[in-house]
């Protein structure tokens, strides 16, 4: 029996939703039925590279459409919130970028709208959903490497971003710990959960200060973590996870990974995972289940989840002094 289409709208054509457009066409049963841009041409020209039914040059036009089953936000993480809730009050699931918001506080609203309209609603999380991860966290959880004791993971590259523009500008949320810390902060939050302290160090950029460093340590009752996030240099973008009767590589760069490393009783085993697209296709996949079994949030990536995430970031903020306009 043939499976239901699903019909999917992408809001705000930049970078990344280039990206998720390219993996959307790879899965099953995924049509891109309306793409929207606050710029007509833009629309049209991103619509027409990846075969989107309809281009509009507002977003709620998008929303408005009943053809529409759930819509991809793609937009700078100032607008996640307003975007979000304004999609799910038109009766649309939706998948929305990382970071989910500013803070836990949008976040919070989200969520409640997600559960008073019934609309499904996701953290596009995608490291969550890589098969690498989801294997390695099922080694971890097996007892593979016994109690985790130390996690080492970073995320630095040399960014020539405009200052004006998302990536640096506190007007959009732009900063390194928003931006790419949230992958660290994911990874030591899905093995090891809430911290019980953290500590933090940001160096700000002179003219927007916006954090271009942020360092952060992680300290649980049995366990430490070692987290990096910065737009001066690159990293290896590596993680390990060192735990007392083994130790994990995951391989570089490990938040879009292929494969891990396991250490265990002087052997070393390399597991490799090939990738589906760029690997956005994982997530997408998974909005497809929660959809057909009509769930409002993925059990891989709770509303609780993105808002423990959060809750967490905002806790590094309060620590380095990084506060938002909009805050
Ligand atoms: N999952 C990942 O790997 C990943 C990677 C990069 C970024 N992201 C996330 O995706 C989001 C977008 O990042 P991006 O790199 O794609 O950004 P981008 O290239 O700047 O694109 C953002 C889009 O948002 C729309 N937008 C709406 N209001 C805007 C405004 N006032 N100023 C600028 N743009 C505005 C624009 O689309 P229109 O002009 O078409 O309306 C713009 O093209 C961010 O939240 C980021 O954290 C995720």
């Amino acid at each position: 029996m043939k499976t239901k289409n699903i019909k999917w709208g992408i809001i705000g054509c930049g970078n990344i939703a280039n990206k998720f457009a390219s993996d959307l066409a790879l899965v099953d049963a995924a049509i891109l039925t309306a793409v929207a841009s606050r710029d007509l041409i833009k629309a049209k020209a991103f619509g027409d590279k990846h075969n989107a039914q309809k281009a509009y040059n507002s977003y709620k036009a998008l929303f408005s459409d009943p053809d529409i089953d759930i819509v991809y936000i793609a937009t700078p993480h100032v607008f996640h919130a307003a975007l979000s809730i304004e999609a799910m009050e038109f009766g649309k699931h939706v998948l929305c970028e990382k970071p989910l918001a500013l803070n836990a506080k949008e976040a919070t609203k989200m969520i409640e709208t997600s559960k008073r309209t019934k609309r499904f609603f996701m953290e596009a999380l995608w490291t969550r959903f890589n098969p690498t991860i989801v294997a390695l966290k099922q080694s971890i959880q097996q007892g593979e490497i016994g109690e985790i004791k130390y996690i080492n993971a970073d995320f630095s590259f040399k960014s020539d971003k405009p200052l004006g523009g998302r990536v640096m500008n506190l007007e959009f949320g732009g900063g390194a710990l928003l931006d790419i810390g949230i992958y660290p902060a994911f990874l030591s939050y899905m093995l090891l959960g809430i911290p019980k302290e953290i500590i933090a160090k940001s160096v700000f950029h002179e003219i927007t200060k916006c954090d271009m460093q942020t360092s952060m340590i992680y300290s649980y009752e049995k366990a430490q973590a070692v987290l990096y996030s910065g737009f001066e240099s690159h990293s290896k973008s590596e993680a390990h996870i060192s735990g007392s009767e083994g130790q994990i590589y995951i391989h570089n760069r490990w938040h879009e990974t292929n494969g891990f490393t396991l250490i265990k009783d002087d052997k070393e085993q390399v597991f490799n995972f090939p990738m589906k697209g760029v690997g956005f296709t994982y997530e997408i996949e998974e909005c497809h289940r929660c959809l057909r079994a009509e769930k409002i949030e993925s059990e891989l990536w709770s509303h609780k989840n993105s808002l423990d995430l959060i809750s967490i970031l905002d806790v590094v903020r309060k620590q380095v002094g990084l506060k938002y306009p909009q805050e």
